[in-house]
């Protein structure tokens, strides 16, 4: 049942930290800085693979990768047919929570065809990419009622550190202080849902004409999400986007009445220029809900901060979406909508 809560979305935000605790479990040894996965996997360059939120979840694996100096890109499960990039010794990732979407079966079969080694980095055991794929990487976020995928996103992004990690290492960032951010998420992740803001937030703004999302490098994949999640359980209009794509054309839409979410965390490079463009958008008098670690002087620009824990650049992302997570949540549920099963939509799509 749902626990207590009015939805399993609800229930499934709130289990958060467990089910990035289980897909922790047993893969990371703190002392000794290493992460063990049962795969023996020799990545000289490598090609994720997957759908909507699952392909949220490829760019941010994607970039993990190339942080560790390791070619690696991201497609649409269902482009990757028709504009297959050349594949030599390359390892094919699928990332699906099902495990059983069509578009995903069909490319990473596409791959395999083509000769490349192919992993499934799903959360059903036994699921048909799981027994289809050369290796399998479970992500152990225990089963998802809810259509629009919350606690599986967030453990698909602690795996694929865990597979970075284990296959690639760390590259510039300290493998050490990545290894402590993951130990202490499931903890800050309980400390963000105990103490938000999101309801308010969503209150104010539940009326508007649209939401826009910016984030730039590891809050690129967290804007899209966002966007995502509002347009799937709200059904209201909401795009999310590179922040530095704003200006090119969409600026053109923004006014008072259509708030923008801003993912910033850190306070290096990315944040600054990410500050940038919420001036720009405050300029045009528009809303900005800042979602940040309060680390860079974003706060100052907003007129609301969704605070999430301080914490290492790649945790901050998963943190940073789960307030975008509640959001979404609440402005479905101020709208009145069906959030565990949204008009149109189905929990896996088996069908190209
Ligand atoms: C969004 C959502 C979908 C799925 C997509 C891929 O909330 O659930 O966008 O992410 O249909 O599904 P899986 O991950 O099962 O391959």
């Amino acid at each position: 049942g749902k626990s207590g809560y009015d939805h399993f979305m609800l229930k499934e935000i709130h289990e958060q930290p467990r089910a990035l605790r289980q897909c922790l479990q047993g893969r990371v040894d703190e002392l000794g800085g290493r992460v063990s996965l049962d795969l023996d996997l020799d990545v000289e360059r490598v090609q994720f693979v997957a759908c909507g939120t699952s392909y949220h979840a490829a760019l941010y694996g994607a970039a993990l990768f190339r942080a560790a100096g390791v070619p690696a890109q991201a497609f649409f499960a269902h482009e990757y047919a028709v504009a297959t990039p050349p594949i030599e010794d390359d390892l094919v990732v699928g990332v699906s929570q099902s495990g059983e979407t069509a578009d995903t079966l069909s490319a990473l079969r596409e791959a395999r065809g083509r000769g490349a080694r192919t992993l499934a980095v799903t959360n059903v055991v036994g699921s048909t990419m799981a027994r289809e794929c050369d290796d399998a990487l479970y992500i152990r976020s225990g089963p998802e009622i809810g259509v629009a995928a919350s606690k599986t996103f967030s453990a698909q992004l602690a795996a694929l550190n865990l597979l970075a990690l284990h296959t690639v290492g760390a590259g510039d960032d300290d493998r050490r202080e990545v290894i402590a951010a993951l130990r202490d998420l499931p903890g800050d992740v309980q400390a963000l849902l105990d103490d938000t803001d999101a309801e308010a937030v969503a209150r104010e703004y539940v009326d508007s004409d649209g939401f826009f999302f910016i984030g730039r490098d590891k809050s690129h994949p967290v804007a899209l999400e966002g966007a995502l999640k509002l347009k799937e359980i709200s059904y209201a209009h909401a795009e999310g986007f590179p922040a530095g794509e704003l200006k090119h054309g969409t600026l053109a839409l923004v006014t008072e009445d259509t708030p923008v979410f801003a993912v910033v965390t850190g306070d290096g490079e990315a944040a600054r220029k990410t500050i940038g463009n919420v001036k720009e958008v405050e300029a045009r008098g528009a809303p900005v809900v800042a979602v940040t670690d309060g680390e860079s002087d974003v706060a100052r620009y907003a007129d609301h901060v969704l605070e999430v824990p301080e914490t290492h650049a790649r945790t901050a992302a998963v943190l940073a979406n789960i307030q975008l997570q509640l959001v979404a949540y609440h402005v479905a549920n101020e709208l009145g909508r069906s959030i565990d099963k949204p008009r149109n939509l189905a929990k896996s799509v088996t069908v190209e």
